[in-house]
């Protein structure tokens, strides 16, 4: 059941699913199995000769994975969708799948660390030429970046961790001008906040970890687009095996049926806590595209249907006084990730750019008091007055 025509609510519970389940279960079964059998050569060959569909080996896909695929697509408006065994293995099957040596990528500065590393390293020294713009320098830069042997432009939007949102039918104006695709990481919006494909971009990559997992029980990613993109993606998994594993994609099918609800608490959580931030004399700047003040509200609230769970912002202090706020809070716990149903709280100066040295974070942007709080699904009147009590104690 994948009718398009359907509230976002129900395609969150019913999409992909089937009415009539193996022995009449109501919820997706796990198929927990590594390989899948023939009941005679006859089966094989027709298999084989693709006049039937059927499972094959588990690093092809399983069942409850192709279940949880089809209700993604029908959450992002896509064709289909691909399951993985994380974000990253997403993000680097789709490198691997549409980049090669001599080709160029042009990547935007403000993004996971992970994938910048990737793109800078591995990328690098596989012979792709990697051009990384800021897109604060505006849409000019990003078009004169672009050169003979671009084949893609990745991004984040809202970036983590200054929450940048991208002008997305601009950049899809600029790439179709070059014949370039553009791929967006959605991870910080979610299907539910913004959908990317409907603004003529070619894929949309998610770390299924967060948001649409939304329990911080599970690791995977998702990537959304056409049926043709889709399964060129599919070929390249099938070789470098990042497949989400059967039980994983239980737990997000299980997740996603609660997704719209648990997004509209975030996005008000999100609005509400960015709104108290603001009018914090401790908080130096708030970086949420909610508020009026952020330099892309506009184009933010043209894109998106609300804003998200992720709130960053600067302490009126040093690296210390930004830890002992930290300590201070007694709701969201001290930990990397975003999206799920607990709130969290990480100074990325200490926790995802702790190896740096001060001054090459200071050179990427990352200050030391900046706070990157991933808002669950408490209530917003328990996290302003937690925020309150350890704002007022530094
Ligand atoms: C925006 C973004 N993209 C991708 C990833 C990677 O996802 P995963 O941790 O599921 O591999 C992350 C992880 O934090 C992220 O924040």
């Amino acid at each position: 059941m994948t009718d398009g025509y359907l509230g976002f609510s129900t395609r969150a519970v019913h999409g992909g699913e089937e009415r009539r389940k193996p022995e009449h279960a109501l919820t997706t079964p796990i198929f927990q199995t590594s390989t899948y059998s023939f009941q005679n050569t006859a089966e094989l060959i027709e298999y084989m000769e693709g006049r039937i569909e059927r499972e094959e080996y588990g690093r092809y896909g399983n069942p409850t994975q192709r279940v949880a695929e089809k209700k993604i697509a029908a959450l992002d408006g896509a064709e289909d969708a691909l399951l993985f065994s994380s974000g990253m293995a997403a993000i680097t099957t789709i490198f691997f799948g549409m980049l090669s040596r001599e080709s160029h990528l042009i990547l935007t500065s403000d993004g996971y660390r992970r994938t910048r590393q990737f793109c800078s390293t591995l990328l690098r020294k596989l012979g792709v030429d990697v051009s990384v713009i800021d897109i604060q320098d505006g849409y000019e830069k990003l078009e004169n970046s672009i050169q003979e042997n671009t084949r893609l432009i990745f991004s984040e939007s809202p970036t983590n961790p200054y929450l940048h949102v991208l002008d997305l039918e601009r950049v899809v104006a600029i790439a179709k001008r070059h014949r370039v695709k553009v791929v967006i990481d959605s991870t910080f919006a979610t299907p539910y906040n913004q959908q990317p494909l409907r603004w003529g971009v070619d894929l949309v990559v998610h770390s299924a970890t967060k948001y649409l997992g939304g329990h911080n029980d599970l690791l995977a990613g998702v990537v959304t687009g056409s049926s043709y993109l889709i399964g060129a993606l599919r070929d390249v998994q099938a070789m470098l095996g990042g497949i989400i594993d059967p039980h994983s994609a239980y737990l997000l099918l299980r997740g996603l049926k609660s997704f719209s609800l648990r997004l509209a608490k975030q996005n008000e959580n999100g609005q509400r806590i960015a709104e108290f931030l603001a009018q914090h004399p401790r908080v130096k700047a708030v970086y949420y595209p909610g508020l009026p003040s952020h330099p892309h509200h506009a184009i933010a609230t043209r894109q998106m249907r609300g804003f998200g769970g992720v709130v960053s912002f600067e302490i009126d202090g040093d690296l210390e006084t930004t830890s002992r706020f930290i300590d201070r809070l007694k709701i969201p716990y001290i930990a990397p990730s975003l999206g799920g149903v607990e709130s969290l709280v990480e100074q990325p100066a200490l926790m995802s750019y702790y190896e740096m040295d001060p001054e090459e974070r200071r050179r990427i942007g990352i200050t030391d008091e900046l706070v990157r709080l991933s808002l669950g699904i408490e209530d917003a009147e328990d996290l302003i007055a937690d925020l309150q009590q350890a704002l007022d104690g530094i």
